[in-house]
């Protein structure tokens, strides 16, 4: 696995999915990681699904998936209302067809977490891989989470669950894609990589995120996509609330 990309949170975003993937074709990487959150929010979750099980060699199970199968209880209710609608529309009755089977069933049996020589995969974090979000100002307001996180992995671990990119280091620091200039070179001491969000970025920059892994060097991509036409086909859903159109152009 010398050369590889990481996807996260696409949230039904075909557009900013598939422009994800056109780009990695064109920069010739052959391998694709998703760090789940494939459904929710966003206006397409069957051809995104589909998307992910043709390009990405593996998915790790994200929050919005587990609760397309467990319940959005804890979710707020823009999430939840968006994933009660993926539950009615995804989820195979008596006589559903194969295609419709089979997008339950890999969405059903997504791993928690993914080892790979000296890489750990998951969504959120190693401490609890579904649902702790690591934030970029957890290490000056709560440094203790960010020390325990560190004490439960070895090597690097890629995560997304926040939308947020950047590298967290054991020295308690942050850096987003800007201040690392886009790139970040593994030094082997346990660091943790949040690859941002391809579907619904939330740090300013509405440009779909993802990176690129090459021998321990983190490429921090940013692609454009055409934003106004998943804000339409949102506006055109009844069952998805317009601020999943409106936080997509401010990458918010
Ligand atoms: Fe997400």
């Amino acid at each position: 696995m010398t050369r590889f990309a990481i996807i996260s949170d696409l949230h039904s975003n075909t557009e900013a999915l598939g422009a994800v993937l056109s780009r990695l074709d064109k920069e010739g990487v052959e391998r694709v990681i998703c760090l789940g959150d494939v459904i929710g929010y966003g206006p397409d979750p069957e051809h995104c699904i589909d998307l992910v099980m043709r390009h990405c060699d593996l998915t790790i199970c994200g929050n919005h998936d587990e609760a397309l199968m467990r319940g959005a209880q804890d979710f707020n209710p823009v999430a939840r209302q968006v994933i009660d609608y993926n539950r009615r529309s995804l989820k195979p009755s008596l006589l559903a067809g194969s295609l419709k089977r089979t997008r339950w069933k890999y969405l059903e049996n997504l791993p928690l977490t993914h080892r790979e020589g000296d890489y750990l995969m998951v969504h959120g974090s190693p401490r609890d891989p579904v649902h702790e979000y690591i934030m970029k100002t957890d290490v000056i307001f709560i440094p203790d989470k960010i020390r325990d996180i560190f004490t439960q992995f070895e090597g690097l671990c890629f995560v997304g669950h926040t939308h947020f990119p950047g590298v967290f280091t054991e020295d308690l620091q942050f850096r987003d894609p800007t201040q690392l200039e886009g790139e970040w070179e593994w030094n082997g001491e346990k660091a943790i990589v949040n690859v941002g969000s391809v579907g619904q970025p939330r740090d300013g920059d509405p440009r779909a995120s993802c990176v690129i892994v090459e021998d321990g060097r983190v490429r921090f991509l940013r692609t454009d996509y055409d934003i106004g036409t998943v804000q339409r086909k949102i506006y055109d859903d009844p069952n998805i609330p317009d601020l999943c159109a409106a936080r997509l152009e401010i990458g918010k």
